[in-house]
Formats: structure tokens, C-alpha cells, sequence
């Protein structure tokens, strides 16, 4: 009878039609449908396997690594299997439903500081390394520097390609995290399709691609592309095997993720469009016919708030130009549907309901296209403490408030700062039509991005 870790590998190859690919065929593994959600299954594997061969790891042993990636879940799916305990240290920025994840898997997390560097002890690698050097019966998995990371690839990963495409790959199109996919994959190339090109997509802002292109590490920057991009060089990562690399700026690593879904049907995360996007660009720059293969690495399901949320976009500053007026923070518009909102006889049940899914601590009140009210948590919270057992039955419309401060979208942005003063949430009209809302997160927000360029 096969356990869920005999589903890891043996992914299925597809036939990618419905972008322009100049003269060349591209094809995309969809590593996606590992058991995990993600290509990290099989070096997750490898590495457990290879510790308990060698005898670092030993029954009811513990198993640490640095990371609430890709790689946590995949650990915490075998450690699960194999009765292992697991420890996952991970950076106090990650997104709370990454982490949510890796305990739904049994992970015990260790949350750490995310403002720290290389060396500090409380860097989330030192830490782990700490941890795990404290820990009795624990071994520190370190897929940056493990051997049986990129050989998971040589042995499994390369030779399905290499199966799937009879044998004919002119080039595979890869990003690096740690760099086990780059250099395992790229082993087997060399050793059995030696004329197969390894071509590396990293995000604008890692130090990989200037790498490739110019033999220097520049200072790193930022990126919004999870699972790819480095600041250092991993141990893992053999760049010797790249033939040629391209930087892809988030908004065309996002927007390509989205176009995947729509024309192709595939449901992918944010650095597979990154994948992708250099994909295309490659194959559109060959004059002769290519068969070209790139990875889905992930599931899309994981980023739906962000690679397939307009407002995400919105608020990366990537969408418009910015003006230095009122409508540059009104990232959730009314118009485009984007804002959450609720109808003068909606009751407090539902009001509050809205308010938790959307995560907001205000909504306002909408009748047809006017805005007639604006409802917060402590008028929220009034209700139900004056209010009699049915206070949640009450319509918002008897709660809300009515006198409203409004302020023109075209007004200059500093205008706002008096009404946050006074401690109001600004509501902005746009020609007597109503935009949506500004608060002080989305000022914060309009500066933060101001200040990144
Ligand atoms: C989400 C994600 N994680 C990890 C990787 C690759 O990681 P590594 O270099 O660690 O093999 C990719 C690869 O493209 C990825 O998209």
C-alpha cells in the first residue's frame, strides 16, 4: 500500500499554448502536485533519508530547519510520516498563514527576529543551527549547504525532464532558493543532454542574476517573489552551470502568474511567474525552434491575498502613477469592488463578519452608490454593550455615523493628516462620488512605497 510520500516526484510535463514563444515549444512540470504543494517534497524527503542512512538522525530524533517556506511543509510532511519531531525557526515577518501551515502539519515554530543578519544569534539560520546543536537526538537539515538537496534533483527531478521531453531539451529555465533544483538538475544535464542550456529566473533586487551576468555580488535588494532570490550565494547553488540569467521585476513575475491562470488554467505562485516570464523571454529571443522546460514550483492557492489580489498590487505602487494627491492611498476602490462595505440594513452580525474577513476596523455604509454612514469597532462595540441580547440583530443603519467628514481624491496628500489628528478615517469623493476609504495604515503604506524607489 503506497504512503503519502510515495505520491512525491513523478510530476506531470504540460504543453504551454497560449503565450507567444517565438519559434520554440515550452513545457511546464508541475511540481505543484507534489503531495505538500511544492517541489520541496523531494529534497525533504532526500534529506530525511539520507540523515537516518548515515545515522545523524535516529529514531524519535528531532528535526530543525530554518524556514516557514516551501520547505517547513515538506519537512513536516515526512517528519509527520516518520515520527519525527519537527522544529521550524522562522523570521517574525512571514505571513501568519505560512505559519498557521507548518503547525497544521504538527511543526512546533519558533518565531525570530526578521531585522537581524548572518551572524547574529538570533538570525533565524544561527538560530537554528543553536537550537538544534542544543537539542539531544536533533539534526540540523541546512538545505543551503546539504549534499542531499541537489542530488534529490540529479536523481529525480532531472531524469523525469529528461523522460518526459524523449530525451530532446534544449534548455531548462529555473530560479534559486537554496540551489538544489539549479545544480541538481543541471548535474544530470551535463552528465546525459550535455548540450542542454540551464537558464536561470531570479527577481530584480537578488544578487544571483548580476552575479551570472557580471562575476560581482552586488548589495542586495528587495523583492516581493517568495521561494527565489538570495542576498548571498548558497553553498548549494553551483552558478557555473548557468548559461544565461534574467532579472524579472515583480509586477511581471506577478502579472505572468495571473496570465498562467487565465489562459492556461494553472493555478501558480508568485515565482513561478517569475519561471515563466523568463521563459517567454528566452524562447522569444531564439531564431531557431527550442524545446524549452520550466517548473511550477508551487500552488497559487498559497498567495491568492497577494499574487491574485488587485489591492496587493495596489498598494506595491505597482498599478498608477502616484501624484502626491488624496486617490494615490485609496489602494480598495469602491468602484472597482475592491472595498469592503456594507448596506444600511445589513445588520451587526454581518457587519462584523465583513469586518473580520476583510480585516478592517471600519467599513462604511453604502447605499446604491452613496455613501450614507461609516461604522467602527468601538460603535460596534457600544452596541453590544448597551444593546439588548439582539443587539447583533440591530441594522448597522440605527449604529452608524452619519456626519460625515469628506475629502476631495484631488485634495493634496498632506490634507489628510488633520482629519487622522482627529483620530477620523478619511472618505474620499471623487467628483461627489464616493472612491473609497484612506486610513492611517494606507498613509503609512503610500510612504513606505515612496521611500523604496
Ligand atoms: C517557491 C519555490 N521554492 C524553492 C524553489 C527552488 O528552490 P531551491 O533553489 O532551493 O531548490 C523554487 C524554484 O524555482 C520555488 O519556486
Amino acid at each position: 500500500m503506497a504512503s503519502v510520500l510515495d505520491l512525491i516526484g513523478e510530476t506531470p510535463l504540460i504543453e504551454v499554448t497560449q503565450f507567444d514563444r517565438g519559434p520554440c515549444r515550452l513545457f511546464l512540470k508541475l511540481e505543484s502536485a507534489n503531495p505538500s504543494g511544492s517541489i520541496k517534497d523531494r529534497p525533504a524527503r532526500a534529506m530525511v533519508a539520507a540523515a537516518e542512512a548515515d545515522g545523524r538522525l535516529g529514531p524519535a530524533g528531532t528535526i530543525v530547519e530554518a524556514t516557514a517556506g516551501n520547505t517547513g511543509l515538506g519537512l513536516a510532511l515526512v517528519a509527520g510520516r516518520k515520527g519525527y519531531r519537527i522544529v521550524l525557526v522562522v523570521p517574525d515577518k512571514m505571513a501568519r498563514e505560512k505559519i498557521l501551515h507548518c503547525k497544521a502539519m504538527g511543526a512546533e515554530v519558533i518565531l525570530t527576529r526578521s531585522d537581524v543578519g548572518r551572524g547574529h544569534p538570533d538570525y533565524y539560520q544561527d538560530l537554528a543551527e543553536t537550537i538544534a546543536a542544543r537539542t539531544h537526538g536533533a539534526f540540523f537539515i541546512n538545505q543551503f549547504a546539504n549534499p542531499a538537496n541537489p542530488q534529490a534533483h540529479q536523481d529525480t527531478t532531472g531524469p523525469e525532464i529528461f523522460r518526459q521531453m524523449q530525451g530532446r531539451v534544449d534548455a531548462v529555465v529555473l530560479g534559486v532558493g537554496s540551489g538544489g533544483t539549479l545544480t541538481g538538475i543541471g548535474r544530470f544535464m551535463a552528465k546525459n543532454s550535455p548540450a542542454t542550456r540551464m537558464i536561470l529566473a531570479d527577481p530584480s533586487g537578488s544578487v544571483l542574476a548580476p552575479f551570472v551576468e557580471t562575476g560581482q555580488v552586488p548589495k542586495a535588494g528587495s523583492w516581493a517573489v517568495e521561494g527565489i532570490g538570495e542576498d548571498f550565494i548558497p553553498p548549494n547553488a553551483d552558478l557555473n552551470l548557468v548559461h544565461k540569467a534574467y532579472a524579472i521585476p515583480d509586477p511581471e513575475s506577478f502579472a505572468t502568474a495571473r496570465d498562467l491562470l487565465r489562459r492556461e488554467g494553472v493555478l501558480a505562485g508568485s515565482s513561478t511567474g517569475t519561471l515563466l516570464a523568463a521563459a517567454l523571454r528566452y524562447c522569444r529571443e531564439q531564431d531557431k525552434p527550442q524545446r524549452v522546460v520550466t517548473l511550477v514550483c508551487d500552488s497559487g492557492a498559497k498567495y491568492l491575498s497577494k499574487v491574485f489580489n488587485p489591492v496587493y498590487a495596489a498598494q506595491e505602487g505597482w498599478d498608477y502613477e502616484r501624484q502626491g494627491r488624496v486617490r494615490d492611498v485609496v489602494f480598495a476602490r469602491f468602484s472597482e469592488g475592491e472595498e469592503v462595505l456594507v448596506h444600511p440594513n445589513d445588520t451587526l452580525r454581518t457587519t462584523f463578519l465583513r469586518m473580520r474577513a476583510g480585516d478592517v476596523s471600519q467599513v462604511p455604509v453604502v447605499d446604491g452608490d452613496r455613501i450614507v454612514g461609516l461604522v467602527d469597532e468601538s460603535d460596534m462595540l457600544g452596541a453590544a454593550l448597551e444593546g439588548s441580547e439582539r443587539a447583533f440583530d440591530l441594522p448597522v443603519k440605527e449604529v452608524m455615523v452619519t456626519r460625515l467628514e469628506t475629502i476631495s481624491a484631488d485634495a493634496p496628500i498632506r490634507e489628510l493628516v488633520p482629519l487622522f489628528r482627529r483620530d477620523l478615517v478619511a472618505i474620499v469623493m471623487d467628483g461627489g462620488r464616493f472612491l473609497g476609504i484612506a486610513t492611517r495604515l494606507d498613509l503609512i503604506n503610500y510612504f513606505r512605497i515612496a521611500k523604496k524607489r
